[in-house]
């Protein structure tokens, strides 16, 4: 089995359709162009049949893009292939994602169907598309909470079927990682041709696991997971691809994976997609926020400065930073004030340490953070005193 981790971007599908506003085919572009940089294996790029609009920006971007496969998504119906097949066959390298729910909830209460129509359905779906795309994926909506039996069921008739990519959604993010790896684990046990397939993972994050039920998944086989940039997407999002894939990265030694993208490009396109999707990134969000790799309290500080990796596992470099940024409040130490004026350029014994130090403390109590303005203030005024 191949140690890559394909990564299948659905940023602008299943991360795009959870906006309040829809993004123009121009920033739409500008994604995608970002995607590809970023080297994304697969874009997932919108839902043709779902509008006007979103058929043409797919087939816009299927024009564009050479260096990641394009995907559009079609429910398991002819005329959602067809307008699938429509909107990317302008381009040499295309996917087409067909999907029908599988768990009991969707197949009775949404479908109004029973599961051996939905197997029959899945089966004339991707035979439909395998006539129409040289690559064509197959997801089980809801695979997390469908029964094992069916779900064994379901994948084999879709690989049989010419599935080339078989996806395992956890929808609505309800498994736990130790749960969804054993449900990848018992298809790897169950299924007789599930090596003629990739098995993927498309995890939503509604009890914070979207990232955990990925790697979870990956240790266990899986070869694709579906992410998004900074985890945008239905409800409480989807899995972030910054987060797998830094996960992946870091932690090599003990998953020996790797996937194919730029992480130089990570801080630049996760950027680019919260200023167009008007999605503020929180703080502390892991990878990208902005204190990522802030180091605040005295001892940490000092640590850092002492050796990074006494509390940086990733350097800010890797992901596109230029540096580490060190808050300046009333829990720093004496060694990064004077680093901090060294920076500023007022070397260690060009000032007296111990007044400039009193007086920072004073004001990061009244004020917290304190910035490099006002320490060049502070060392004005202590120079004043003396
Ligand atoms: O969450 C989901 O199940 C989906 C499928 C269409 C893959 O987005
Ligand atoms: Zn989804």
């Amino acid at each position: 089995m191949s140690d890559q981790v394909i990564i299948f971007d659905t940023t602008l599908r299943d991360g795009e359709q959870a906006l309040s506003a829809s993004l123009s085919f121009k920033e739409k572009m500008r994604i995608a162009k970002a995607l590809e940089q970023l080297g994304v294996d697969v874009m997932e790029v919108g839902f043709p049949i779902s509008s006007r609009g979103d058929f043409e920006s797919v087939q816009m971007i299927a024009r564009e893009i050479r260096n990641s496969t394009v995907c559009g998504l079609a429910r398991a119906m002819e005329k959602d292939i067809d307008a699938a097949y429509e909107a990317l066959s302008v381009s040499d390298n295309y996917r087409i994602h067909c999907f029908i729910a599988t768990s009991d909830v969707h197949v009775k209460d949404k479908l109004r169907k029973d599961f051996d129509s939905v197997v029959d359905m899945a089966v004339k779906a991707i035979r439909y598309a395998r006539n129409r795309a040289p690559d064509v994926e197959f997801s089980c909506e809801d695979a997390g909470r469908t029964p094992i039996d069916h779900l064994c069921r379901i994948v084999e008739a879709a690989i049989d079927a010419g599935a080339g990519t078989i996806n395992i959604p956890d929808t609505v993010g309800y498994t736990l990682p130790f749960e969804f790896g054993g449900i990848i684990e018992q298809l790897f046990d169950r299924v007789p041709n599930i090596d003629k397939a990739r098995i993927s993972v498309h995890c939503h994050n509604d009890l914070g696991m979207a990232t955990a039920n990925s790697i979870s998944a990956v240790a266990k086989g899986a070869r694709q997971i579906e992410c998004t940039v900074n985890g945008i997407g239905e409800r409480a999002g989807n899995c972030s691809m910054e987060e797998v894939v830094m996960a992946i990265k870091t932690r090599n030694r003990i998953l020996d994976l790797h996937t194919g993208i730029n992480c130089t490009e990570i801080t630049r396109t996760s950027q680019l997609v919260s200023q167009l999707c008007n999605m503020p990134i929180a703080p502390n969000k892991a990878i990208v926020g902005a204190n990522a790799f802030s180091h605040s309290s005295g001892i940490h500080q000092d640590g850092v400065l002492k050796n990074r990796d006494t509390y940086e596992i990733i350097t800010p470099e890797s992901v596109g930073l230029k540096e580490n940024t060190m808050n300046l409040t009333a829990r720093s130490g004496r060694h990064i004030i004077a680093h901090r004026l060294e920076a500023l350029g007022y070397p260690e014994g060009s000032y007296d340490l111990d007044n400039v130090y009193k007086r920072f403390k004073d004001l990061a109590d009244v004020k917290g953070q304190v910035f490099d303005y006002d320490l060049e203030a502070l060392l004005f005024f202590s120079n004043l005193r003396e």
